[in-house]
């Protein structure tokens, strides 16, 4: 972690766990699409991520990221009980000292599996430059799930590095590991999980993607992939196999054409299994570069696995019976106030505009703000998301004007999409104040190719608060 990341993050910690008595680390089911704060009142950051289940505890591991750029910081590892809350566990891999993870370095979409043969925790990752021009399959050993990762370097396949980017794992019924990559190549492990003894597909010219993803049901191994767009979203698609080795049949997207896979990319997708059903949760990124630590978010569903075809619905908010695996869509309730209510206190050149028939105030102005005070235990800001869309903080305050929750959100997408941008934690019932000011930026970048991607303004677009009693 680079020093200047290091300071803003204990200073960040400081204010919002030194503030108030107020409970800051309560969610009460699974929202996409917002900013997550751990049990430090943090943002959880787990970029390109995957969750391990041991014991009764589910593991996520992911990029932990900076809003200063793409180098790697380290690869977090948090924990929860109910998949809503997270606990932040360690810097599970840390920057090391120098060397292919040392500093202007990148390290992208650690996933872990437990060797069944040894009981060794391995952590693979995508270990590159900062140009994509020196990449390989790595890999890290720990003991314990929560430990601290020691880095092996290379993962060797016939002696010899692994040459490839986006990658994922794999776990068969059979205890057999495999890592995936981008453009169709999966390798089997060795009996510890620390080389490659077979590359046993290799189909770059039928099957393309990055961001690879496999589960299996009934025998059918369905794998996920995304589009190669960087981190702009694209429509995600799939294959479907009987054996690992293929052959892969094309069977295209797998969430509605033209939502861009709901706006995000594939990482993982976790079966749930319980005495009556299995929940396949699907993981995506929200890329927000350059704001990844805080403005990045996560698009989190229940994918719907039949024998030989995918569907990625889309919930506001949704629960999982971790004992029965069975999910259900709930509602966001509460009192709405719509953009154009007086209670709203606007500072600035809002402007008052129809998107969809739906009226929201719009404003790309550093400074611009509006504040609402209500009574209750959660506050829901929906906002609409567009091809100019920018950043805003928003902010919430108890009844003494203490900071009781703070976030960086965006509201950038290609297509127009109308959706929860800022859910808090549940606080306890009382007065508080939520505030949002426009930070007149927007994120933008270029690809491995320079081709250039992102939003062409600063816009923040209200449509409607929801206040939870
Ligand atoms: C794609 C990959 C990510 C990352 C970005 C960088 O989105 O899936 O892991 O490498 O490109 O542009």
């Amino acid at each position: 972690m680079s020093n200047s990341f290091l300071h803003i993050y204990v200073c960040l910690l400081i204010l919002i766990t030194g503030c108030s008595g107020t409970r800051i680390h309560q969610y009460d089911a699974i929202y996409s699409g917002t900013p997550w704060l751990d049990n430090n009142g943090n943002t959880v950051s787990a970029r390109g991520a995957c969750i391990v289940k041991e014991g009764n505890r589910y593991y996520l591991f992911g990029e932990l990221k900076s809003d200063e750029g793409n180098d790697f910081v380290g690869f977090s590892c948090y924990s929860s009980k109910d998949l809503y809350n997270w606990k932040f566990e360690k810097i599970a891999l840390p920057q090391q000292k120098n060397g292919k993870l040392g500093p202007g370095r990148v390290g992208e979409r650690p996933k872990v599996m437990k060797c069944p043969k040894t009981g060794e925790f391995i952590m693979y990752m995508h270990v590159d430059s900062t140009n994509y021009k020196d990449q390989y399959v790595g890999y890290a050993v720990s003991n314990t799930i929560d430990g601290e990762y020691t880095f092996k370097g290379a993962l060797l396949f016939e002696g010899k590095p692994i040459k490839k980017w986006d990658l994922s794992t794999y776990q068969d019924t059979d205890g057999s590991g495999y890592v995936l990559t981008h453009s169709g190549n999966v390798y089997k492990l060795s009996d510890d999980y620390k080389s490659a003894t077979k590359h046993l597909l290799d189909e770059p010219d039928t099957m393309h993607g990055e961001a690879p993803a496999i589960i299996k049901k009934n025998g059918v191994y369905f794998w996920l992939t995304s589009g190669l767009t960087s981190w702009e979203r694209n429509d995600n698609f799939y294959y479907t196999a009987t054996s690992l080795a293929g052959p892969w049949k094309d069977q295209g997207y797998f969430a509605p054409e033209g939502t861009l896979t709901h706006n995000s990319q594939t990482t993982f997708v976790l079966p749930i299994y319980g005495s009556n059903d299995t929940t396949y949760l699907f993981m995506g990124d929200r890329w927000s570069y350059p704001i990844q630590h805080s403005a990045a978010t996560y698009v989190w569903q229940p994918l719907e696995v039949n024998s030989a075809t995918l569907h990625l619905p889309y919930y506001e908010k949704w629960n999982v019976d971790l004992k029965t695996g069975k999910w259900a869509n709930t509602e966001i309730t509460g009192k709405t106030v719509l953009a154009n209510d007086a209670t709203i206190k606007y500072s600035g050149n809002w402007k008052q505009e129809t998107e969809n028939n739906i009226n929201v105030f719009r404003s790309n102005t550093k400074g611009d703000s509006f504040s609402l005070n209500f009574t209750g235990s959660r506050v829901v800001l929906y906002g609409v998301s567009q091809s100019d869309g920018g950043y805003a903080i928003v902010t919430v305050k108890d009844a003494e004007g203490n900071v009781v929750a703070n976030s960086t959100i965006e509201m950038y997408s290609k297509v127009t999409n109308h959706s929860p941008k800022y859910v808090s934690p549940m606080f306890k019932k009382g007065i508080y104040t939520l505030e949002l000011t426009v930070l007149g930026k927007h994120g933008n970048w270029t690809n491995k190719r320079k081709d250039t991607f992102g939003s062409t303004d600063n816009y923040i677009s209200l449509e409607k608060i929801i206040v939870t009693e």
